[in-house]
């Protein structure tokens, strides 16, 4: 191997690694996203037991009601409850 194709193997070696390394940043940034959005918990945990109910066949207040219970059933914390009712009330 002569001192050229060293050097070519090198910078071909050094692209490498910073193209993985950027595609891995990416990744985790995607991972680290702190909060998913109501409409993702909705359609995450609201057709276990049962379809989506239509969002616009509730009003605001009865959106409140039913996720009183439905908070209970899917096991929701504070924050993704409080993020569904907002999403079903601006959808509605
Ligand atoms: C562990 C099971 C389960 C999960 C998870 C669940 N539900 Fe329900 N849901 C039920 C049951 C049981 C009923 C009552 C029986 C019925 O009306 O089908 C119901 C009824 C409903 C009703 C109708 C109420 C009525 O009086 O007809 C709505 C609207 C509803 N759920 C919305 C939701 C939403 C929004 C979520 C997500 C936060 C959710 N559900 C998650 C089990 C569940």
């Amino acid at each position: 191997m002569n001192q050229y194709s060293m050097i070519k193997n090198a910078v071909i070696l050094s692209l490498v690694i910073l193209f993985t390394t950027a595609c891995s940043s990416t990744g985790s940034q995607e991972h680290t996203q702190p909060t998913k959005t109501g409409l993702q918990l909705w359609a995450d945990n609201c057709s276990f037991c049962h379809n989506h109910r239509a969002i616009d066949s509730y009003s605001d207040a009865e959106w409140d009601v039913v996720m009183m219970h439905m908070r209970i059933r899917a096991n929701l914390t504070a924050n993704d409850a409080r993020a569904i009712t907002e999403y079903l009330k601006t959808a509605n």
